[in-house]
């Protein structure tokens, strides 16, 4: 049975006032917040166990080693992966994104290869592909031309992902599909599990960026059967600073390691370095232990929650959000308007109010919201603005939280005398 009132109070920054107002927090698309078991979990390995991983023989080390090593397994467990050998931890989504680039593409790329990414994608899941495809003069740094052709999904007029158009593209094999399973900006939830058995049977590989869709639903990596997977341990209830990415182990069998130092290497000599095992030589230097292990943490919260019932939750707090928001006169809501297929993320302007100035009134109500462009500016830019406002909801926000934000937002109507 969902009980808000249990759930609101494993977060202890709910309670927390913002100008003399008790917080709304709608930014959980940007980051979300976390339970009061995740800062305890940070907090005890700091306070009885912060020690170096795989290299002590003393206790503290082999303890932190077991809890760290203990998180890979969670998330291997978590969206089903066949083994933990699979799961490389890194800073977040965007490095774990880089990682795919430098690591599988870049050593692979062959002259006149493709790959599709969407107009959907948020700017780390483009600029990691642009940079590795641009040729430069080694001496002068003078542009000389792309690698390979980048071909953009575009959308259709109801801002989904325009599937026909995706055919197309694959006729031309292209290597790689890089998409985001739930947009950040309008909370579309992509048909990912159709659009990856198309790009197989073109022989493409495909990468999901799961950072927004792994807070809102399950996932399975073995029967979405995608090839690479990122996701970021503070968009889910986790630390900042903790990522992971998911890679099907042949391929990872024959990546090339992105960062060098100790801990990825088994043996080095002055003219000789023999990598470490699987998946240790993607994880150079001491890595970010407390943020593993709390993302760990997080992983447990979720896993006791009923996630069935909580999607049944969100779907209503967003057909709510959706219903109150659109009977207002000058809002404009840029997220589709059928809920069955959104999380509860909205993207929206009122008037011509600048979304930072709506921002800025909402949070003198003590209301959370991120405005500007979101880091997806080519989505943004086929909005025919450069600036939009967004409330992102998850399973501890309520429809009184809506209620108040609609009452802001006639507020800020009132005050620019819309
Ligand atoms: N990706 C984050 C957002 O959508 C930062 O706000």
């Amino acid at each position: 049975m969902f009980d808000i009132q249990k759930i609101r109070a494993n977060f202890p920054i709910l309670n927390r006032s913002v100008n003399n107002k008790q917080l709304i927090y709608f930014d959980n698309a940007a980051t979300s917040q976390l339970p009061r078991v995740v800062i305890d979990t940070i907090s005890n390995y700091y306070t009885t166990y912060n020690s170096n991983i795989h290299r002590g023989i003393h206790t503290l080390s082999s303890e932190s080693t077991i809890q760290y090593e203990l998180a890979r397994q969670k998330v291997a467990n978590f969206i089903h992966a066949k083994s933990a050998d699979e799961i490389i931890f890194t800073r977040n989504a965007t490095e774990g994104i880089n990682l795919i680039a430098q690591s599988w593409l870049a050593p692979n790329i062959k002259p006149k290869d493709e790959i599709i990414l969407t107009i959907m994608e948020h700017h780390s899941n483009i600029v990691p592909w642009v940079l590795l495809n641009k040729k430069y003069n080694k001496s002068s740094g003078v542009y000389l031309g792309d690698k390979i052709k980048i071909n953009f999904l575009p959308l259709t007029t109801d801002r989904a992902l325009d599937i026909n158009k995706l055919d197309k593209l694959l006729t031309k094999h292209p290597k790689l599909v890089s998409l985001t399973h739930l947009s950040n900006v309008l909370g579309t939830i992509n048909p990912i599990q159709e659009i990856i058995k198309k790009c197989h049977e073109a022989s493409a590989l495909v990468c999901v960026d799961a950072s927004q869709s792994i807070a809102h639903l399950p996932i399975n990596v073995q029967d979405l059967d995608c090839d690479f997977l990122v996701l970021s341990g503070h968009k889910m209830f986790g630390p900042s600073g903790i990522g992971a990415i998911y890679v099907k182990k042949r391929i990872l069998e024959k990546m090339i390691p992105f960062l060098g130092g100790g801990e990825m290497v088994k043996d080095v000599s002055l003219d000789y370095i023999m990598f470490n095992e699987l998946p240790y030589r993607f994880e150079a230097g001491t890595p970010n232990i407390a943020g593993a292990i709390g993302l760990g943490a997080a992983i447990d919260f979720l896993n006791s929650l009923d996630r069935t019932e909580i999607i049944k939750y969100e779907n209503k707090l967003n057909k709510y959000l959706l219903k109150k928001s659109s009977a207002i006169d000058a809002v404009h809501i840029y997220s589709p308007l059928n809920p069955n297929l959104n999380a509860p993320i909205m993207a929206f302007n009122v008037g011509d109010i600048h979304s930072h100035d709506l921002a800025s009134i909402l949070d003198k109500e003590g209301i959370a919201i991120r405005s500007g462009h979101h880091c997806a500016k080519p989505l943004i830019t086929t909005f025919k603005t450069s600036s939009v406002a967004r409330a992102s909801l998850t399973f501890y926000n309520t429809f009184d939280e809506i209620d108040k934000f609609i009452l802001a937002i006639q507020k800020a109507k009132r005050l620019f005398r819309i």
